[in-house]
């Protein structure tokens, strides 16, 4: 278990900047947060670090942006819409309702009440929506739905349509009258839209086989119980490849894929004696996979998934041309045989990748005796690369000189602060703690021999260095 607490986190990115409870000021909406400043450079900076690796530095390699909303067929032929589903029970005290599989002895997580909580029943966590208009809605506190009736028009005509309403709950539920034919479903998962785009990809690019197709994109999950902070939330981000293979050799390149993740995990900067593989038993594994690999991490709240690989074999481009009726075979470019490549599928998820990064990074020190705390972020991970001040605010020569700095460093780099709030130390102490690894300081010298000084965020060190040639040092 690390060190770290999870609150030390949690309060320094909401402290900071970085990411904050979706719809706060609201009241919040249990499982979606909001990405602030920091955070979302952060997260560009890990998502353009996956795409660089493993799409624009190799040549085997398509990236794909699929549309959230698909074809309902898609996730019926996928098998979500029967089995993407995790047992849910309700406490008959509270109504609180909980994910079977983590509650442990019969007490209510909520209430605290023993025996009160009910048989589980299998909950399909995809959120659904019609697409196009309804036929008509109603709350329940409306007293024509009480009643248990809602009378709507359809194309057809006029409709009255019943429904179940529980009793004791009239204010929890509304329905919904529409074609269920117009149901879509916000996607549970990136990789769908790369399979459906197989033969769009293989017939625009003819590319060799093997080659991988890649994606980046939201995807949701009606999470029973989100928890701990973004390690489980209903709306996330995930960065997945599909990587296409002849079926004799996918044992290779499932070995090349283990090697592959951990090389990019390295340059997370994440340590290696805290990352940790476990071959996922059959009886675990996903419906769709014949081995699975999960890479661990120990993250504050303990050991637990980072990111998967699989063996999906062909059951996806199968089930399409089961469903879809279309042939998603591979001919060979010398015409020797035609067949249904199977595939690898490395799935990152993006908010326990940046969980991930932000725990490694989290360091308390001691500075002249003095606490603090600090983000031993890897330099090309760092939210702001280098913040520029002028020793003091009030000395116009001074500040002229540091905003010549900054916007040439500014122009070169981008992401660049300029900070001349408080005294130098403070300034020091708020960029150590998120994560800017170079401060630079423009003071009388400066105006005398074009010297600046470059404090580390590490080390606390200050060096000079002359303005010419400061990009280069910076890099
Ligand atoms: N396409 C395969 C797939 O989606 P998964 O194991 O269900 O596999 C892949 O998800 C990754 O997505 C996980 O390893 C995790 O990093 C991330 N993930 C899944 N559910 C999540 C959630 N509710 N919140 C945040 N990340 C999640």
């Amino acid at each position: 278990m690390s060190e770290v607490k999870l609150e030390d986190i949690v309060s320094l990115c909401k402290r900071r900047g970085f990411i904050f409870q979706g719809s706060e000021i609201y009241g919040g909406l249990a499982g979606t947060w909001d990405y602030g400043p920091l955070g979302v450079q952060l997260k560009k900076n890990i998502m353009n670090l996956w795409w660089k690796t493993f799409v624009d530095d190799r040549e085997d390699m398509f990236g794909v942006d699929a549309a959230i909303l698909m074809n309902q067929k898609v996730w019926q032929a996928s098998g979500h819409v029967d089995t993407f589903t995790d047992p849910v029970v309700e406490c008959s005290n509270c109504k609180g309702r909980f994910r079977a599989d983590h509650i442990k002895g019969d007490k209510c997580p909520n209430c605290g009440k023993d025996n009160t909580l009910g048989e589980p029943t299998q909950f399909n966590m995809m959120f659904k929506t019609p697409v196009g208009p309804t036929w008509g809605s109603a709350e329940a506190s409306d007293n024509k739905i009480v009643t248990g009736k809602i009378e709507v028009k359809t194309p057809e005509g006029e409709l009255t349509q019943t429904f179940n309403i529980k009793e004791d709950r009239p204010d929890r539920n509304s329905v919904m009258v529409y074609d269920k034919n117009s149901i879509s479903y916000l996607r549970p998962e990136t990789a769908q839209g790369i399979f459906t785009n197989f033969k769009n990809v293989v017939d625009t690019f003819y590319p060799d086989l093997p080659f991988g197709i890649a994606q980046q994109g939201k995807a949701f999950r009606n999470e029973i119980s989100p928890r701990d902070f973004i390690f489980r939330s209903r709306e996330f981000e995930q960065m997945e490849i599909e990587y296409f293979v002849n079926p004799d050799t996918w044992e290779e390149a499932f070995e090349t894929w283990i090697k592959d993740v951990e090389s990019f995990l390295s340059q997370l900067g994440l340590p290696k004696d805290k990352i940790s593989q476990l071959e996922v038993p059959e009886s675990d594994r996903a419906h769709y996979s014949k081995r699975t690999i999960d890479f661990e991490y120990e993250f504050p709240i303990g050991k637990e998934e980072l990111l998967g690989l699989a063996y999906r074999t062909d059951f996806d481009l199968k089930n399409i041309e089961r469903v879809a009726g279309k042939n998603m075979e591979y001919r060979l470019k010398d015409g020797s045989a035609a067949f249904v490549p199977h595939v690898i599928e490395p799935s990152f998820g993006l908010e326990r990748a940046i969980m991930a990064v932000l725990s490694a990074a989290y360091t308390e020190d001691e500075v002249n005796g003095e606490k603090r705390t600090y983000l031993k972020l890897p330099n090309h991970l760092a939210p702001v690369k280098v913040a520029v001040s002028p020793l003091l605010k009030n000395k116009p020569e001074l500040v002229a000189r540091a905003r010549e700095v900054y916007s040439t460093l500014k122009k070169e780099f981008g992401n660049v602060m300029w900070d001349d709030n408080g005294n130098i130390g403070k300034r020091y102490r708020r960029q150590d703690e998120i994560g800017t690894p170079y401060c630079v300081v423009i003071d009388f010298d400066t105006l005398e021999d074009n010297t600046v000084t470059i404090r580390n965020r590490d080390t606390t060190e200050q060096e000079r260095h002359g303005i010419d040639g400061l990009s280069q040092k910076l890099v």
